[in-house]
């Protein structure tokens, strides 16, 4: 079978989120199971020269979007033995300052979404299934529904469509339709959602199958609470809708063999996952103990993350005998929370501004704990790449988190600590617990190597991506 994943980012190339670690390493798992699968992500100027260096110009043809028609170049490499794509074109992808937040973010990701339409009648590569990602690849199922059907080789393409984050759907005015979409006006009622354009919307309605990222999180989003909206829309589709628990790059996530840790290690090793803990108490200014409960914090500061519930209880937390670090960048209330108790409470909370990925790796090594209290998580990944670094996730009972920690119990059942209500003092309640077993060493240590021992390898998870394959090409 093959299989074209496409996505607005993809690790290593370029990641601001999960959905890079996605991308960067689903694809792979397929391969590995004799399918193939190809990866299209746009040419952003800040890819790193060195990953560059590696691409090969393919073609060229120009992308017809609207009273517009645009230069679109293809580049390829192959990554950890997966081919990958690279749509160029500067107007849109040279930009100075990240890859997304633009004022003509609709019109680049169209533009994208559309060359990944005409670029497959260009490569050496027809898809059986086009795998669709979030927003900004939305549109090109819609536009394979619309503009490319009569063409004898796409009449039977099929399209998957995944939801890694609901939050963010690709919503403007519907003026936009016509000018900046390139859409003819009888495709309002695929676009149109609660009054506003919604990208999300119609690949939902578009594609063959959806699918998100947990179990858990594809019930959540039928109900008004998760959905942001699109909760109607979803239970009238639900007949294809499903829920598949993401996995993590085990090479890439590796205590062994990780290069940005001070001391590489594994469950045979745990006092060298010690040294970890003590060099990063160190860089970060924290009191050098490696007897002190500390907790790891890696996200985005954003609402949805639960940053609320930690600023509720910091205090209390503060009064007890731990620590906390904290990594991410986001809103600015929450930057500044974490900096405020940082000068307030110096060394027992440290924290550092960024998406810096070799501190990230130096956390999930040298903490005890990890805290994710999200309202809501499609999926998480870093509770896994957490527990393969024997550092117990600290969770609320949502989405992917739900599907992948299960609390200790009193008889070490389970494999982090978890809390249900979106309450502060339950979360408080979770560290409690999780502190109440750290000062019981040896069972601590116990449940460290047992937590080490889960597997979230992607094998199984792909096996379920191509079972839904098969179902969808009937
Ligand atoms: C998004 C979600 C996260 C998920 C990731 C990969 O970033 O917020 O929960 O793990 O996508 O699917």
């Amino acid at each position: 079978m093959n299989i074209l994943y496409a996505a607005s980012e993809a690790a290593p190339f370029i990641a601001t989120g999960g959905l890079a670690d996605v991308a960067g390493s689903l694809p792979k798992a397929l391969c590995s199971q004799q399918h193939c699968c190809r990866v299209v992500i746009p040419l952003y100027s800040s890819i790193k020269p060195e990953l560059r260096a590696k691409m090969k110009f393919l073609c060229n043809f120009y992308v017809p979007l609207g009273w517009r028609n645009q230069y679109c170049g293809v580049f390829e490499a192959t990554q950890n033995g997966v081919k990958y794509y690279f749509i160029d074109n500067e107007y849109y992808f040279k930009r100075d300052g990240g890859i997304y937040g633009f004022y003509d973010d609709a019109e680049r990701f169209a533009f994208f979404s559309k060359a990944i339409c005409e670029m497959i009648q260009y490569i050496d590569f027809f898809p059986d299934i086009l795998h669709c990602n979030d927003w900004q690849t939305a549109m090109a199922p819609v536009y394979l529904n619309m503009f490319y059907r009569d063409i004898e080789k796409y009449r039977n393409l099929k399209t998957v469509f995944t939801i890694h984050n609901i939050q963010y759907q690709g919503k403007y005015g519907m003026e936009i339709a016509t000018d900046v979409l390139g859409l003819p006006y009888y495709a309002a009622p695929t676009l149109m959602y609660d009054g506003c354009l919604n990208m999300m919307k119609a690949a939902i309605e578009s594609c063959n199958y959806v699918t998100t990222v947990s179990p858990t999180y594809a019930k959540e989003i039928t109900d008004p609470w998760f959905a942001y909206g699109l909760d109607r829309l979803l239970r009238a589709n639900q007949h294809k809708l499903t829920g598949i628990l993401n996995g993590i790059d085990t090479d890439a996530y590796n205590p062994e063999t990780d290069p940005a840790l001070y001391a590489n290690f594994n469950a045979k090793s745990l006092n060298k996952k010690a040294v970890n803990k003590v060099e990063l108490q160190k860089s970060m200014g924290l009191a050098q103990d490696k007897d002190k409960m500390l907790i790891g914090i890696v996200t985005r500061f954003v609402a949805h993350k639960g940053i609320d519930l930690i600023q509720y209880i910091f205090e209390e937390l503060m009064k007890r005998e731990l620590q906390v670090v904290a990594l991410g960048s986001g809103d600015y209330i929450f930057e500044s929370f974490f900096q405020e108790m940082q000068a307030k409470h110096p060394g027992k909370c440290a924290v550092k501004i960024g998406f810096i990925p070799d501190l990230a790796h130096k956390i999930y090594a040298g903490a005890d704990t990890f805290l994710m209290p999200s309202k809501s998580e499609p999926c998480g990944l870093a509770q896994m790449v957490a527990l393969r670094y024997g550092t117990l996730p600290i969770v609320r009972e949502t989405g992917g988190l739900k599907d992948s920690i299960v609390d200790m119990g009193d008889n070490l059942a389970g494999n982090g600590f978890t809390f249900k209500t979106y309450n502060a003092h339950d979360m408080l309640g979770a560290i409690d617990r999780a502190g109440g077993l750290y000062y019981n060493r040896p069972m601590w240590k116990k449940a460290v190597v047992k937590a080490m021992a889960s597997d979230f390898t992607w094998d199984r998870s792909a096996g379920e991506y191509i079972d839904m394959y098969h179902r969808v090409l009937g």
